[in-house]
């Protein structure tokens, strides 16, 4: 726990806490559910764990809607659940980074209530963004990341902005007062003790003054916002560096990671300048197709774009928001990659391609982050009837958005039969899990050579082993459909992304592999969607 650089190249490990582990048998995963866990997460062999949302909240968008920063909810737990758990984490030496949702509240924040309460011309009213409508009409024309028109109107005939569900009212950034109760919220999780937050929706915030209409432009995706009045606006920078003014007061290196949707890396990279935040997603690389030249180029561009600011790269295939990458990587992995109805994939072939890719992204320099079930290589649920299912998105935008349930089925713990030791044998899951689940448990993969999870536990080991933070790229030469690098002395990553067998020279001694390979007079050929780590 000593290291002050620890964030630069370490494994963090996303938990959703409802879908991880049940102790109360509510049918709903919790705070003292994942501190029964950790010893899980430390033989896996992660750096960290990011909890998304546990505080108080209705849960209309499965915490993304905090009714109060600084109370756990308690379907998850309490606040000295929350304690006791970062005590028992960095007894175990793990750190814990938890979600802050700064561009928006539950409409059940006691600001909001009463700002509905006081009605038009309630100072709490200028804390969100409360207006009245042209009209019958709403005051511009935004739509609703989650579908619909981004205003609810009131009884009173106002209107308010909520650029997500709304349930969801975005808080007026502008309004000191804002800022300085997210100040507070901050001081109050790092003198809880957490290590880090990870900033929801980072590029919201701020919008441009007036609120201008974006001209009827077409629908907005989840994650794909293109230039617009409300998201990446230069003035979020200034939120951020105050932030890290906070977080550098602090012993022990807290961080800060951007959920930042920018439309370019670049773009991107301003989260990440020496005053700002510590990382952020790369969302660029998540979407990019699994495809050779599309890759090595991402590789780079990333590498390229964090490097100039002097940030690590991070590198993500799966989060709670986007179609598992078992199912994603295999049917081109472009444009909309959040929120869309994902389709049918051959199961044994998705699984091989999610570890050549998993493997390839745990080679490369900088900080990964895993997402809980990619371990066990969970597929993407794909059949969840819409009665069971609870993204905001799939009700507001009437079915055809918002599959993200899909990715948020409980994890498969043990035994034979749902809840496979998620919750107690023959409890409740709040999504059901697949009766094909049994096979992919932590219990039936644990010591099994060539699992999932063998593979996750003994590459992450062997990252701690083999090379440094500072270890940079070399591409080296490679045969068509093949890419490989080296990194530091005696390490090389060879990955097989086309569609043919690949005969590659054998460099030297496999540490791991993905997949089967073979030899054939003195060269080692990869199947297509092959990951080998070579000592060199
Ligand atoms: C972020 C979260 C997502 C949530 C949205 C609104 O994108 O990752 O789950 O729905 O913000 O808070």
């Amino acid at each position: 726990m000593s290291d002050l650089r620890w964030w630069r190249d370490a494994v963090i490990y996303q938990i959703y806490p409802r879908s991880f582990a049940d102790l109360n048998g509510d049918g709903i995963g919790d705070l003292p559910g994942i501190r029964s866990r950790l010893p899980y997460l430390r033989d896996l062999g992660v750096d960290a764990v990011w909890l998304s949302p546990f505080y108080l909240s209705p849960q209309a968008d499965a915490g993304y809607d905090v009714a109060d920063y600084r109370t756990v909810d308690p379907i998850f737990g309490t606040v000295d659940d929350a304690r006791g758990l970062v005590a028992d984490a960095h007894e175990q030496g793990l750190r814990v980074i938890v979600d802050l949702v700064p561009n928006h509240s539950s409409d059940q924040h006691v600001w909001f209530r009463q700002a509905l309460a006081e009605g038009p011309g309630s100072p709490l009213r200028e804390r969100y963004h409360f207006r009245d409508g042209r009209g019958d009409l709403p005051p511009n024309d935004w739509p609703s990341i989650f579908g619909g028109p981004a205003w609810t109107r009131v009884p009173d005939g106002q209107w308010y902005l909520h650029l997500f569900a709304a349930e969801q009212p975005d808080f007026n950034w502008d309004h000191p007062a804002v800022a300085d109760e997210f100040r507070t919220i901050l001081r109050f999780w790092l003198d809880l003790g957490v290590d880090g937050f990870r900033i929801d929706v980072a590029h919201g915030m701020v919008k441009e003054p007036g609120l201008p209409d974006i001209g009827g432009a077409a629908e907005w995706h989840l994650f794909d916002v293109g230039d617009s009045p409300c998201f990446d606006r230069d003035g979020v920078h200034e939120i951020y560096r105050s932030w890290r003014s906070i977080l550098d007061e602090y012993p022990g290196e807290r961080i800060a990671v951007a959920e930042a949707w920018a439309p370019t890396l670049s773009r991107v990279a301003n989260y990440v300048r020496p005053d700002e935040l510590h990382q952020a997603f790369n969302f660029s690389y998540l979407g990019t197709a699994w495809e050779p030249s599309a890759q090595r180029s991402m590789i780079d561009d990333s590498l390229a774009a964090m490097g100039a600011v002097g940030a690590p790269t991070t590198w993500t295939l799966s989060n709670h928001d986007v179609v598992r990458h078992t199912n994603r990587l295999m049917h081109g992995n472009t444009g909309d990659i959040a929120g869309k109805k994902p389709t049918e994939v051959d199961q044994v072939a998705g699984l091989r391609r999610a570890r050549a890719a998993s493997l390839l992204l745990l080679a490369l320099p900088g900080s990964a982050y895993l997402y809980q079930g990619e371990e066990l290589g969970l597929p993407e649920v794909i059949d969840l009837p819409p009665e069971v299912r609870q993204d905001p998105a799939f009700h507001r935008a009437t079915g055809q958005d918002g599959y993200r349930d899909g990715c948020r089925v409980p994890i498969p713990w043990s035994g034979t039969r749902a809840p496979y030791g998620f919750g107690p044998e023959g409890g409740p899951s709040w999504l059901p899990q697949p009766d094909s689940w049994a096979s992919l448990s932590v219990e039936a993969q644990s010591g099994v050579a060539g699992s999932t999870l063998t593979m996750y536990r003994d590459s992450l080991a062997l990252r701690r082993k083999v090379f440094a933070a500072e270890d940079d790229l070399v591409w080296q030469d490679a045969p068509t459909g093949v890419l490989a690098f080296d990194r530091g002395n005696g390490f090389r990553c060879t990955v097989n992304i086309g569609t043919e067998p690949a005969r590659v020279e054998v460099p030297g001694q496999v540490l791991i592999a993905s997949g089967p390979i073979t030899a054939e007079d003195g060269a080692a050929v990869l199947p297509p969607d092959t990951t080998v780590w070579w000592s060199i």
